[in-house]
């Protein structure tokens, strides 16, 4: 008989079922599809994600089309989302998909962290949400929501995953990660939690709830927690950024490469933030010319 649920676990469970979004990666268990929403999930916001997802799987729709494409078609492809670095770990991940794993994303935490671009959360996502394991999902999301709900005070970095594992209902793994990231994303925000809309205040089980949201915040300061995104503008992501945008357009010249950044009159920091790039392998050089490799 499978094991009865908690009020907390039960709470939770039924508004996933209920109230949980719609969202294009839950309607499959395809773990590629699964390993490159997460991959695209680590840093951009859901709303972006969205009108972007469908396309990119239409055109690299198993780690072998990905595999085989260059580079620069990846990051091109990636065009809206951010981060372009995670387009290159892609593409080099699904290599490894290939080269050591026949063609398939692996299904266990090990071999999946052996993918460039996929940490311990990203491995236990693809778990959860394509091979429907009970492991804790542990995003900023998840951990916010750990802390305050049940804990109810701030975590130490070695609390956080044992908690999460054990929160999990056996045989819900899919289900309760999806609720516990969706009530993090959309209910028990950082700012201004929206407590009177949440099944955990409603039925009793939240521990910072019950103990009227005294502050501080138990989500403050806890392991996993983080500060928020840093400030976009003005900073070598953003020119970094405006010069990938250029080049999915075509080659820039090295000399351009700074007011391709945005920054004409500083050609030391557009050939710092260049050099990154190259280092990244984002960008191939001929010495001359700047192209997607
Ligand atoms: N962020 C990371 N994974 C997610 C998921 N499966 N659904 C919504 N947001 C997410």
């Amino acid at each position: 008989m499978p094991a009865a649920l908690t009020p907390f676990q039960d709470a939770l469970l039924g508004w996933g079922d209920e109230a949980r979004r719609d969202l294009p990666w839950r309607r499959t268990r395809d773990p590629w599809a699964v390993l490159v929403s997460e991959l695209m999930l680590q840093q951009t916001q859901v709303s972006r994600v969205v009108p972007r997802y469908g396309a990119f799987l239409e055109r690299f729709p198993t780690p072998a089309a990905c595999a085989g494409a260059t580079v620069g078609e990846v990051v091109r492809a990636w065009a809206g989302l951010g981060y372009n670095r995670r387009a290159v770990a892609l593409h080099a991940a699904a290599l490894v998909c290939v080269e050591r794993f026949g063609g398939a994303v692996p299904a266990t935490v090990a071999e999946l962290r052996c993918l460039p671009g996929v940490g311990p959360y990203t491995a236990r996502a693809v778990l959860a949400f394509a091979f429907e394991a009970d492991v804790g999902v542990v995003d900023t999301n998840a951990a916010r929501v750990l802390a305050r709900a049940a804990a109810g005070r701030r975590l130490a970095p070695a609390e956080v995953q044992e908690l999460a594992d054990g929160s999990v209902p056996p045989g819900h793994g899919w289900g309760w990660n999806q609720a516990v990231l969706d009530l993090g994303a959309t209910v028990c925000t950082r700012r201004s939690p929206r407590c009177h809309r949440c099944p955990l205040a409603a039925g009793a089980v939240c521990v910072w709830a019950v103990a009227g949201g005294a502050e501080p915040d138990p989500a403050d300061g806890s392991a996993g927690v983080g500060n928020g995104q840093p400030v976009f503008a003005g900073s070598d992501r953003q020119g970094r950024g405006r010069l990938v945008a250029a080049l999915r357009a075509g080659p820039v010249a090295l000399a351009d490469a700074a007011s391709a950044c945005g920054w004409p009159d500083d050609p030391a920091r557009g050939d710092r933030v260049t050099a990154g790039l190259v280092a990244d392998g984002l960008v191939a050089t001929d010495g001359r010319w700047l192209h997607l490799p």
